[in-house]
């Protein structure tokens, strides 16, 4: 284990202006990178102080399960830094909860009421309307021009998903929510999300809070207002809409319907605003960013592999042919289209540090010493990178995750989590890990099959680069474009 007196003054972000996911943006510092480097330099394991923090680091396989499932409990809290006491509600949500009973009635809640298997069948026309939607768009997108923009398409697509779950409205096509509050909506969540992923000093050096020279906390109580607002006039037109209702006629129930028809704590009659409004806000950061910034990986690194772009059809055009949609059943039959999507997680892990955990309680990792309080690091990128645990590892490969066939001749469904050799870790393990996980594969798998379904693609005359821009979650630093073709028959187009 290496340490190292300060810490390095490239992990912090402060002021490196903010991201506006529309647009290209400064790469800025990439401390992902930087952390694989004094893993490769000092060992799998690495402590840093940063300020008055300890902090470790690893990209480990072995270690990482140390952490993450035989020490669970000890690993399983959240620092609260000062951009989650702003941005979520005091850190009254689900991620960025320190471990306890609040945290668990928090979580509880979306896994029953959200997320549970019967509540995501329930959503399913949802899904398809809204994957009909993609096609529609780049469809009509490509009448206009050949260039697609693809952060723009597989932005829209998510948004409209988890806010039809969410909210019971579409924010963006026909019959939304309307052009103007889209934006604000999309701008808000992308400042939100910019801001959380800010390794900000002022959370490792207290003075420098009095100071903060490039106003991230000015900008924190400004955003933390304006998304307020919006959270409030979400809960307003909901108990509007349910007044109205007077009781009779009980439509279809979205998830903020649900909020408020829950019990609060401690024998109250209803849940507080203000943890509706945590919940509301957790759901929609963690699973839109997520999911479309793993889309445009995906979409970049298949464009750019042209062979990959051809075999991905041809299994496409094998399970289901040319004379239909590609519907969610088909999904765990798409075993190399599973298998780019494991490749595109290998490479560029959404959450490149997950979110992070802290310690609860000294402890012992791999022989050294870890105090309470700890932060942890696990760098997904520098493990999907680590050459100790695979070959190659710039090379986009999908055929790596293959698995091998059984004796009764049929391959294994290819799964899209860590396994047991904890090789990738796309959404986490143990106590913390990602609850969404499954409606985030099946947003994933969904938009890329109809994708290279419908279509077939070209890199633009720029073709296609692979930088990254460090934030909570790693998107890529320009917007993806790239030519759209069609390759089904003009009447399937018409008829989505
Ligand atoms: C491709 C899509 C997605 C990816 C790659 C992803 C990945 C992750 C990762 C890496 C974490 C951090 C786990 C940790 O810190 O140990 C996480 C947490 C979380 N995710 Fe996801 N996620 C995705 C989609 C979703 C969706 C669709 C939802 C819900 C609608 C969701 C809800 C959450 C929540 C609530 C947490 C916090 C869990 C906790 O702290 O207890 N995610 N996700």
């Amino acid at each position: 284990m290496w340490r190292s007196s300060t810490g390095r003054a490239t992990l912090s972000c402060d002021g490196s202006g903010t991201r506006g996911r529309g647009q290209d943006h400064p790469r800025g510092p990439l401390p992902h990178r930087d952390l694989a480097y004094f893993c490769s330099k000092y060992g799998p394991l690495v402590y840093l102080r940063l300020g008055g923090v300890d902090a470790i680091t690893t990209d480990d396989p072995d270690i990482i399960r140390e952490i993450l499932l035989k020490q669970d409990d000890i690993f399983a809290s959240r620092p609260k830094t000062v951009a989650a006491i702003h941005l979520a509600y005091g850190c009254g949500d689900v991620a960025l909860a320190p471990f306890g009973s609040h945290w668990k009635r928090m979580r509880r809640i979306c896994m029953e009421h959200l997320l549970s298997t019967k509540r995501l069948e329930l959503f399913v026309n949802h899904r398809v309307n809204e994957a009909n939607h993609l096609v529609r768009d780049v469809w009509k997108r490509i009448h206009v021009s050949k260039l697609v923009n693809l952060r723009e398409v597989l932005g829209a697509f998510s948004m409209n998903n988890v806010t039809r779950m969410l909210l019971g409205k579409q924010y963006f096509g026909a019959g939304s929510a309307g052009p103007e509050e889209a934006m604000e909506f999309m701008n808000i969540t992308h400042e939100l999300f910019w801001l959380l992923g800010l390794i900000y000093l002022g959370d490792y050096l207290p003075i420098w809070r009095w100071i903060d020279p490039f106003g991230c906390e000015k900008k924190m109580r400004d955003v933390e207002k304006r998304v307020d607002e919006f959270h409030r006039k979400i809960i307003e037109e909901h108990r509007k809409v349910r007044n109205d209702q007077n009781g009779d006629e009980k439509g279809e129930m979205d998830f903020v319907d649900i909020l408020l028809s829950l019990p609060g704590e401690d024998g109250k009659e209803h849940m507080d605003d203000v943890e509706i409004k945590a919940l509301i806000q957790d759901m929609i950061a963690a699973a839109t960013d997520t999911s479309a910034v793993t889309n445009e990986w995906a979409m970049a690194e298949v464009i750019k592999h042209p062979r990959v772009l051809r075999r991905i059809q041809e299994e496409l055009d094998e399970v289901v042919g040319l004379h239909r949609m590609v519907t969610e059943s088909d999904l765990p039959h798409l075993t190399y289209l599973r298998c780019v999507v494991r490749e595109t997680f290998r490479m560029h892990p959404a959450g490149p540090f997950l979110i992070p955990h802290e310690s609860t309680k000294p402890t012992i990792i791999n022989g050294y010493h870890i105090p309470e309080g700890t932060r942890v690091f696990i760098n997904t990128y520098a493990l999907g990178r680590n050459r100790r645990v695979w070959d190659n590892v710039e090379e986009f490969r999908p055929e790596r995750h293959l698995v091998s066939v059984t004796g009764s001749g049929t391959r294994e469904r290819v799964e899209i989590s860590h396994g047991a050799d904890f090789k990738i870790l796309p959404f986490s393990a143990g106590k913390r890990k990602c609850p969404g996980a499954p409606l985030g594969v099946a947003f994933v798998l969904t938009a890329l099959a109809r994708l290279f379904h419908c279509f077939d693609w070209a890199p633009s005359g720029e073709g296609i680069d692979t930088e990254e821009v460090y934030g909570m979650t790693m998107p890529k630093a320009k917007p993806l474009v790239a030519v759209a073709t069609p390759r089904l028959a003009t009447n399937m187009y018409y008829s989505v």
